[in-house]
């Protein structure tokens, strides 16, 4: 393998509370009947509907959508369609396309907004509605996200990038498939507690083991499945935050990172540099350690992705996510809770909207309105969000109080 051609987006400078979230929506996702406007409507909606001492929509000052315009429903200018469906008459809107790590891109870019343009609130949106295309259509559109030079010209799918990624890691490190079996135990468990969730029943291992491979070592519940939905936030200068709610859910720190495209291009199967450069960006920026994050949201795209996740933000050494994960420091009730929410395995995968969906779980939680599938103590929360097999990534860490 070559040397890989890798960079990283830095930016980390002062230490403190960057924006606050002051409210967030969330449609339900799975293969919803709703159209892409209507999906994102319903979001802003909810969003705007949950600051607690309300907002004039005259007060947001810019606006972000990330999609990937998954089937070709609005290729171009998309984020003229957020301005429009959330009333926001005239303010500068911007499309992010990072493929899966689009909502996290887009956060990112709203926090910029929020910190420099004195622009007032800031609306993020993701949005993908991906069930109404053919399957030979959805492959194109989801292969167009990877190297289409060399993979996908040889035919790999992102199921078979990540089996691949998978079969090395089991082999590397010596272990058989129970860590990723447990990832999509418990993370089924964890979709079954959330309303919003495409899938909310539990699976147990021997379900896991039986179900039909997909791409071997991985089968049916290692994978991400196909999915509509929509996601929103309202952003505010931190200092502001208090006018429009008592719990705002502080920004402190964002990461971001990218890698070759193709993962043949990289030194190692098993790591994920972009993630790596933008957890070490996100943790100096919130000026926090890992033993400082009460929970987490990673991007489990497929089982072995929360493996690899855990070790490239450091909370597990190589090869450490499993044992870690066997022995329940990952379940609601362990050490380092990952994916509350059901996490994409479970709660589902709009591509556009699943980093502004992770960021809508950690609002919920560190205000205490997770319901049944609440965090206890929840005070610091970490998102983690990748587009590809690894080629761009972004790390958010939240908190409260
Ligand atoms: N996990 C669990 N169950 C799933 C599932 C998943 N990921 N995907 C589908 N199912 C279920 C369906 O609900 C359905 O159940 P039912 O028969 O009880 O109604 C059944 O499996 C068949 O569904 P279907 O849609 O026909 O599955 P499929 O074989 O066409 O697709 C995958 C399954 C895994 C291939 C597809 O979900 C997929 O491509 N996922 C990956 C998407 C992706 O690559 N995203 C980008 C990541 S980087």
């Amino acid at each position: 393998m070559s040397d890989s051609a890798v960079k990283t987006i830095l930016g980390a400078d002062a230490v403190g509370h960057r924006a606050a979230v002051v409210g967030a929506g969330h449609t339900r996702f799975g293969t919803l009947d709703a159209g892409p406007r209507a999906l994102l409507r319903s979001a802003v909606d909810e969003a705007f509907a949950t600051v607690d001492r309300g907002v004039e929509r005259s007060l947001v000052g810019e606006a972000f959508l990330a999609t990937l315009g998954f089937g070709g429903w609005q290729i171009g200018n998309a984020s003229a369609v957020l301005a429009e469906e959330a009333g926001l008459g005239g303010v500068p809107t911007t499309r992010i396309e990072n493929a899966c790590a689009s909502g996290g891109s887009a956060i990112r870019a709203a926090v910029r907004a929020v910190e420099s343009a004195g622009r007032g609130l800031v609306l993020v949106a993701g949005l993908e509605k991906m069930t109404d295309v053919s399957n030979a259509r959805r492959r194109y559109w989801l292969g167009v996200s990877g190297d289409t030079e060399w993979e996908r010209s040889a035919g790999l799918t992102f199921a078979g990038v990540y089996g691949l990624i998978a079969a090395r890691y089991l082999s590397e490190h010596h272990v058989g498939p129970e860590a990723l079996e447990e990832v999509a135990v418990k993370n089924h468990a964890n979709g079954a507690l959330n309303p919003k969730a495409q899938f909310q029943k539990p699976v147990t291992r021997e379900q896991v083991r039986a179900a039909p491979r997909v791409a071997d070592p991985l089968g049916l519940f290692d994978c991400c499945p196909v999915s509509d939905g929509a996601a929103a936030l309202l952003l505010a200068p931190a200092a502001t935050a208090r006018q429009f709610t008592d719990t705002p859910v502080y920004i402190d720190g964002v990461g971001a990172g990218s890698d070759s495209l193709a993962v043949q291009e990289r030194p190692e199967l098993t790591r994920f540099g972009a993630s790596r450069w933008a957890a070490d960006e996100a943790f100096h920026a919130a000026g926090v350690s890992h033993s400082d994050i009460s929970f987490l949201e990673v991007h489990d795209c497929f089982t072995i992705a929360e493996l690899l996740a855990l070790e490239d933000l450091g909370f597990a050494p190589p090869g450490g996510a499993g044992p870690l994960t066997l022995e329940g420091a990952t379940r609601r009730d362990g050490r380092w809770p990952v994916n509350p929410d059901g996490g994409l395995k479970a709660k589902g995968h709009p591509i556009g909207a699943t980093g502004v969906s992770q960021a809508y779980e950690v609002f919920l939680q560190l205000r205490g309105a997770a319901g049944p599938r609440q965090v206890p103590n929840a005070h610091h929360a970490l998102t983690h969000n990748v587009g590809g097999a690894g080629a761009t990534a972004n790390v958010t860490i939240f908190s409260v109080g």
